[in-house]
């Protein structure tokens, strides 16, 4: 029988074992655990990929199905061929389903904010289209999806309302609207924030007077996304957390919403997921073409199992942890923030294997029982 030995977790894992670790057991008294899906996921192109969905997750997230560009494409024209079949794969695999996002400043074409000469929107106008929207995609999944990212990242890192065009057409209360609005397309939908670098003090400190702002004004929210897409030296366990326990103390559900870890050169002195900021490849920001050296793939997985550590320690507020994405092959981080690199944020490897990381998880977890 193989084993791998596990320094990190202090045993072995053997083959015959292997078959039968499962993150949702494993995890299924501290939280739920997911990953965000692709097309190809879904659709059964990758089935290798929807395997280990179908057998190691118990929460999925539309990658990018439900995005305004994607599914909201042009003027009274919806295109929800892959949110359908996202909330069909779901379902047959008794998945609890998140529908992501109703309200970005990304990936949501020029047209949605402007008028038929090309101008911004007044507010009325600007609300009216949001309510359509959100009318029409909550409104169709109604049931299914179980739970909505409201709105990302609207929040800058000085803990400000970032100035986008939803905030130049409505105002600051864009927030607050499409929480109302997508409360009246599903009542019993789950309705959350989600940002990045919520770890960070001023923004930890925003996005909490946000929630207490929501609570206030007597609108549903449910829950906080931390996105998750983390570096080796960032978030620090403190900032993790203090976030996890402010969140916490103002009775909703905390999330990782978006986890992958960085284990790449980093581009630039930035920490955060703006999917605007681009680098150009240089072959030093590329160093593991041909796999990981062991001294990294050690910590890769020591980092896994002190962020896993905190978010264990902290299960009685942490109610989900999702990946984004599957394995690495698929993962964005080959593609961000410098296009074409060769990048190892998951759990599970380019040849669909469970990688040291894996294991390792799955014993921090052991360990807290
Ligand atoms: C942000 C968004 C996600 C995704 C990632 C990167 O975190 O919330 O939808 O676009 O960036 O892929």
């Amino acid at each position: 029988m193989t084993c791998i030995p596990l320094a990190v977790v202090g045993g072995a894992f053997c083959a015959r074992e292997t078959e039968q670790l499962l993150l949702r057991e494993a995890f299924r008294e501290n939280f739920l655990i997911g990953a965000a899906l692709n097309d190809d996921v879904v659709s059964g192109k990758d089935p290798r990929a929807a395997a280990i969905v179908a057998k190691q997750f118990n929460t999925i997230t539309a990658e990018n199905a439900m995005k305004w560009v994607w599914i909201h494409p042009a003027p009274n024209t919806y295109d929800f061929g892959p949110a359908d079949r996202f909330v069909e794969f779901g379902e047959k695999n008794a998945m609890w389903i998140v529908g992501h996002a109703l309200v970005w400043h990304s990936q949501i074409p020029d047209w949605a904010f402007e008028d038929d000469a090309g101008g911004l929107l007044t507010r009325n106008a600007m609300l009216a289209r949001l309510k359509d929207h959100i009318g029409s995609v909550v409104g169709r999944y109604k049931g299914r999806v179980r739970a909505w990212d409201v709105v990302n990242e609207a929040l800058t890192d000085e803990g400000g309302i970032r100035n986008s065009k939803w905030k130049q057409t409505i105002g600051e209360d864009f927030i607050a609207k499409a929480f109302e609005y997508a409360h009246q397309a599903d009542p019993d939908a789950e309705l959350y924030y989600n940002d990045f670098s919520l770890d960070k003090p001023a923004k930890r400190e925003a996005c909490v007077n946000l929630v207490k702002d929501l609570k206030a004004r007597g609108l549903r929210v449910d829950g906080v996304g931390i996105q998750g897409h983390w570096g080796m030296d960032y978030p620090t366990t403190d900032n993790l957390e203090a976030f996890i326990i402010a969140t916490g103390a103002l009775g909703v559900k905390v999330m990782v919403t978006e986890m992958d870890l960085d284990i790449l050169p980093t581009a630039w002195e930035y920490e955060g997921a703006d999917v605007s900021k681009r680098v150009a490849l240089q072959v030093g920001l590329n160093p593991y073409v041909d796999g990981l050296p062991p001294v990294m793939e050690k910590k890769l997985t020591d980092r896994y199992v002190e962020l896993f550590s905190v978010l264990c320690k902290h299960s009685d507020k942490v109610d989900r942890v999702t990946f984004w994405g599957v394995y690495d092959k698929t993962s964005w981080l080959n593609n961000w923030p410098v296009r074409g690199r060769t990048s190892y944020p998951l759990l599970f490897a380019r040849d669909y294997q469970p990688k040291p990381a894996f294991y390792a998880v799955l014993g921090a977890v052991e360990k807290k029982k």
